[in-house]
C-alpha cells in the first residue's frame, strides 16, 4: 500500500503529547523553508519514456560496496525514544528489514552499540552521522564507538554550527530529558557536548582519519561550490538538506539545489576520497520527500538515494518497528510504481527522466 503521510502525520500528532509533535514537526524562523521543501518537489516535472518493458522493476542499488533493496533511506533524526519507547533500535531494525539504509543521530536516545546490533542481526546497513561538539575528544569517542559497532560510514552534519531557533519553542525542556542522553553521557551538562561552531572542511580529513576510511560524507549542503570544497578535502559525496527547514529559515528548498550541486559534481575533479557509484562523488539529499514520485523526482535530478525524517517519526510514533518497515516498503513500491510509468526498469534508466526546464 502506497502510504498517506498527510493521513499518518495526523494520527500521530493525535497520540504524540503536543510539545513533542511540535518539536517533530516544527522549523526554524518563519518556517518558509520547512514549508517550501515539500512544495517544491510538486513543481519537479518528470518527462516518461514510453514502449520500454517494464514487466519487473528493480529499486535496488549498491553503495561503497553494500547492497540495499531500495534508494529510500532514514535520515538521521535526535530523541526518537520520544515517539515510541523502542526509539532508534526499532527503526534501525525496521530499515535493515526493509533492506533500507538507516543513519543513526549523534542525539539518539538508545545505546550506539544496541542500534549496530539490531542492523547486524537482519543483515542491514547502518552509517552514523556527527555532530562535532565542543569537546572534540568525546566526539572523537563516540565516533570510535560507532565504527566499532559497525557504521559502514560517516556523516558530518554542517549546517548546526548553532541551532536554529523554532518558532514552535515554548521554552519547554520536556523534549530532551537527561536520560535520553545515552551516548555522551553526564558532560551534555556541560555545554561540552554541545555543537562547535569552528567545524571547517578541515574536519572532513579529521572524521576520515578517525573512520579509518570509511567514507565520510558531507549533510547541509545547498552550494555547488560548497559540494566540490568538501570533495576536495576528502568528502565521499554530499548530502543536500536544509536539515528539514530547521536551520536557516530561507534557505533553498532542496528540490532546487539538487541539480545544481549534482552537476558540479558530476562535471568536477574526480574525488579525492572513496568513489561513489560510476566513480564519482556520490549525491544524496533529503527534505519534504513525501511519495515515489518525489523520490523518483530526486533520483532523476541526480541523487543516488534520498532520506526521508519526519514521516519516519510518525511512523514510528503510530506503529513502531513494523509501522518503519511498512512505511519505507510502501514509498519503495511508490517509487517502482512510478518508475514503471515512467518507463524505467531499474535506477540506471532514472537519471534522463528529469524536465530540465524552469517550471515555476
Ligand atoms: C532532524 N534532523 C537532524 N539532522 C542531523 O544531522 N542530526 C540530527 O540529530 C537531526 N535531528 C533531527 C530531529 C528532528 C525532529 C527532525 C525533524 C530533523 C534533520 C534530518 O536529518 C533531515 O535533514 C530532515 O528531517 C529531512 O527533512 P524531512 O524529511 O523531515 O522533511
Amino acid at each position: 500500500m502506497v502510504p498517506d503521510i498527510a493521513q499518518l502525520e495526523r494520527r500521530a500528532r493525535a497520540l504524540l503529547p503536543r510539545e513533542i509533535y511540535d518539536f517533530y514537526a516544527g522549523g526554524s524562523g518563519r518556517e518558509e523553508t520547512l514549508r517550501a521543501n515539500v512544495k517544491a518537489w510538486r513543481r519537479r516535472w518528470l518527462l516518461p519514456h514510453v514502449l520500454r518493458d517494464v514487466s519487473s522493476v528493480d529499486t535496488s542499488l549498491s553503495l561503497w560496496g553494500t547492497a540495499l533493496r531500495t534508494p529510500v533511506a532514514v535520515a538521521p533524526t535526535a530523541f526518537q525514544r520520544l515517539a515510541h519507547p523502542e526509539g532508534e533500535v526499532a527503526t534501525a531494525a525496521a530499515a535493515a528489514q526493509a533492506g533500507a539504509l538507516f543513519v543513526l543521530s549523534t542525539r539518539s536516545s538508545c545505546r550506539i552499540e544496541d542500534v549496530g546490533a539490531a542492523v547486524a542481526e537482519p543483515g542491514g546497513t547502518w552509517w552514523f552521522q556527527v555532530y562535532v561538539m565542543r569537546d572534540r575528544g568525546l566526539t572523537a569517542a563516540l565516533v570510535r564507538r560507532a565504527v566499532a559497532a559497525g557504521a559502514a560510514a560517516l556523516v558530518l552534519t554542517a549546517d548546526a554550527p548553532v541551532i536554529g531557533r523554532k518558532r514552535r519553542d515554548r521554552g519547554e525542556d520536556v523534549v530532551t530529558p537527561a536520560e535520553f542522553f545515552v551516548n555522551t553521557g553526564p558532560l551534555a551538562d556541560a555545554g561540552d557536548a554541545e555543537q562547535a561552531a569552528d567545524v571547517t572542511f578541515a574536519d572532513i580529513g579529521w572524521l576520515s582519519s578517525l573512520g579509518g576510511g570509511i567514507p565520510v560524507l558531507v549533510k547541509g549542503v545547498l552550494r555547488p561550490d560548497d559540494a566540490q570544497a568538501c570533495v576536495a578535502a576528502g568528502a565521499a559525496g554530499v548530502i543536500v538538506s536544509n536539515h528539514g527547514g530547521r536551520q536557516l529559515d530561507r534557505a533553498l528548498p532542496t528540490a532546487l539545489a539538487l541539480a545544481p550541486v549534482a552537476g558540479a559534481l558530476r562535471d568536477g575533479a574526480a574525488p579525492a576520497g572513496p568513489a561513489g557509484p560510476a566513480g564519482r562523488s556520490a549525491v544524496f539529499v533529503d527534505g519534504g520527500v513525501r511519495a515515489g514520485e518525489d523520490v523518483l523526482a530526486a533520483l532523476a535530478a541526480g541523487a543516488v538515494a534520498v532520506f526521508v525524517g519526519r514521516p519516519v517519526l510518525w511512523a514510528l510514533a503510530c506503529g513502531g518497528a513494523p509501522g518503519v518497515r511498512d512505511l519505507l516498503t510502501g514509498l519503495t513500491g511508490g517509487l517502482a510504481h512510478a518508475m514503471a510509468l515512467a518507463g524505467a526498469a531499474s535506477l540506471a534508466d532514472v537519471p534522463g527522466l528529469a524536465y530540465p526546464g524552469d517550471t515555476d
